[in-house]
């Protein structure tokens, strides 16, 4: 690696004082590097609001968190008293979920670092509202409501700007859509269509085919509508998809709701934020990101088109630097009554291009291959790359030939297996759209952001600290990322192989499989890596 520093500020690093933190987001991928970071403060509280979930309360997954590889390097450095200690006196768990109302919060806090969010680009219409634009408005009412002075970091994206500029600056977003009939709009959508869902006639008004009759039917009808709604809402309006539209406005939540009451507010925008440099340890990760379901696919021979340019930039950031920035804008909050913009990125100071991390790609895999599970070396094939444009009219000549195929067979009723096959082909299609819609935005985008406020606000907390121009890509991907992929690709196997072997014991047991399916999850472009690798395959 290069001689990145490993330098390990803490958040408020200036003030030993006692601070009271509120965080949310904590379980999500920044949040956890957050948390990682503000233990170092011995004197610091947090307040992680934490939305139970599946029956398992806040606390309870609190304590499970703190289980988890990011805290591991923290557990063996402080010891089993201290995790204990830390867990029943420095951290409070505030039981709440963002998409609906807040319980009171404290009046003391310092610091408010709000990273939750949904992130998924096609999340349905009225959720991405009600966490992205609804989230903030209610927790910038309850904090107005507690009376407090904390300096609020609102986590949002660099994507806000995507495509609506060439290059995109390090203030508001222009635009002046009105958040609040957006929120009550996209509410009024999923009523109508609720309603809809319950007509027979929906049917025929829609072309589709004939309405489900369970409420779960409906209730996927109608979410697949508001998917829908989502996309065609965003793309009106100028923006890329319905998670840049909803984080444009909840950054307008912010702005109109905590800077314009005269308080402090600085706005975090990364770009697409990868593994660690450093912190918590070089290469953690907590899933697969962007490109790295394409990375493994790649690793096991099943990667035949990616789509993307080689010369495009992927815009990629280590966490831990934008844990660096986030805690430089905490060590020094900015004025009272104004908003402050951060971009953390790499792709303007110091740019990796897509043929480059092939390249590096190449290298690593060639030296290291992936093995089968049998143990056999692989041998990848080569890596080209298609345009989003080729592959969407690749997969709109498959689909219309599926569909005949489909009709056909609606005419032969009694052939039951190659209509299943025709339904699994057509949902991998659906797979392999979405991903290709992923990579139209993100790494195929020709917005730069410019990110001199950052450099210059981890400059003044830190003269030799980190920053991107130190990263060497080459180090990065082959000693930091590729490593740390392959073991999370190394876990995702075990764990199908023994939620195989399991499924077939129970099944043996009592004939059904008592296997819980295992909840997808949310980040930014995340299809299910095996759906990815059979849509690319079949590409
Ligand atoms: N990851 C990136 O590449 C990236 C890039 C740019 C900006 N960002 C921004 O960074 C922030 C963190 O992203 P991430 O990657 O850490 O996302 P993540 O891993 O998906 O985590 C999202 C977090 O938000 C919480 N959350 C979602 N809905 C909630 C609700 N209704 N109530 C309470 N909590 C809720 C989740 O809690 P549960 O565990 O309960 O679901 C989770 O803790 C977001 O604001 C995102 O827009 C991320």
């Amino acid at each position: 690696m290069s001689d990145v520093a490993h330098s390990a500020k803490t958040i408020h690093s200036r003030e030993q004082k006692s601070r009271n933190v509120l965080l949310t987001g904590v379980t999500g991928f920044l949040g956890q590097a957050l948390l990682e970071r503000l233990l170092d403060n011995p004197n610091t509280t947090v307040h992680v609001l934490i939305r139970p979930r599946r029956g398992v309360s806040g606390q309870r997954r609190l304590a499970e968190l703190l289980d988890n590889d990011a805290f591991a390097v923290w557990r063996e450095r402080v010891g089993p008293a201290a995790v204990a200690h830390t867990l029943a006196h420095r951290l409070r768990v505030i039981e709440a979920d963002l998409g609906a109302d807040l319980p009171d919060l404290p009046a003391d806090l310092d610091l408010v670092l709000h990273s939750a969010s949904l992130v998924t680009f096609d999340e349905p219409l009225d959720s991405a509202m009600a966490v992205n634009v609804g989230g903030p408005a209610g927790l910038y009412q309850a904090l107005l409501r507690a009376g407090g002075d904390p300096h609020v970091i609102h986590v949002s994206t660099s994507y806000v700007n995507t495509e609506r500029t060439a290059h995109a600056y390090e203030n508001s977003v222009e635009h002046d859509l009105d958040w609040r009939a957006e929120l009550d709009g996209a509410a009024r959508t999923r009523t109508q269509l609720e309603r809809l869902s319950r007509l027979a006639e929906a049917s025929a008004l829609t072309g589709e085919d004939p309405m489900p009759a369970t409420p779960a039917g409906r209730e996927a009808w109608v979410r697949a509508q508001l998917r829908e709604r989502g996309r065609s809402r965003a793309a009106e309006l100028g923006w890329t998809d319905v998670y840049t539209l909803t984080k444009a406005l909840g950054e307008r939540v912010a702005e109109e709701l905590w800077a314009g009451s005269g308080h402090r507010l600085t706005i975090l925008r990364p770009t697409i934020i990868e593994s660690a440099l450093a912190r918590p340890f070089p290469g953690w990760l907590d899933g697969f990101k962007v490109a790295d379901p394409l990375i493994a696919a790649y690793a096991k021979g099943r990667l035949v088109g990616f789509p993307g340019q080689a010369e495009s930039i992927i815009d990629i950031v280590p966490v831990d630097i934008v844990v660096d920035t986030a805690a430089a804008a905490a060590a020094s909050p900015g004025l009272h009554g104004q908003a402050r913009y951060f971009q953390v990125g790499t792709g303007t100071s110091n740019p990796v291009t897509l043929g480059e991390v092939r390249q590096h790609v190449m290298e690593y895999f060639a030296e290291h291959p992936y093995t089968d599970r049998q143990g056999r070396p692989i041998s990848p094939k080569p890596w080209q790359f298609s345009t989003p444009d080729q592959l969407s009219a690749w997969s709109r000549r498959r689909r219309r030939a599926l569909t005949l195929a489909q009709r056909s067979l609606r005419l032969a009723p009694g052939i039951r297996s190659p209509r299943a096959r025709i339904r699994h082909s057509l949902a991998q299609l659906d797979v392999l759209d979405s991903y290709v819609q992923i990579y139209r935005s993100y790494t195929c985008a020709s917005t730069t952001y410019d990110d001199r406020n950052t450099r210059a606000l981890l400059a003044a907390h830190d003269p030799n600290g980190r920053n991107v121009t130190q990263i060497e890509w080459r180090s990065y991907f082959q000693e930091v990322h590729l490593p740390r992929l392959v073991a999370l690709m190394d876990s995702y196997r075990a764990r199908s192989k023994n939620q195989r072997q399991l499924a077939a014991v129970s099944s043996a047991d009592n004939g059904e499989s008592a296997i819980p399916r295992s909840r997808p999850r949310r980040e930014i472009n995340h299809p299910r890596t095996s759906s990815v690798e059979r849509s690319a395959r079949s590409a």
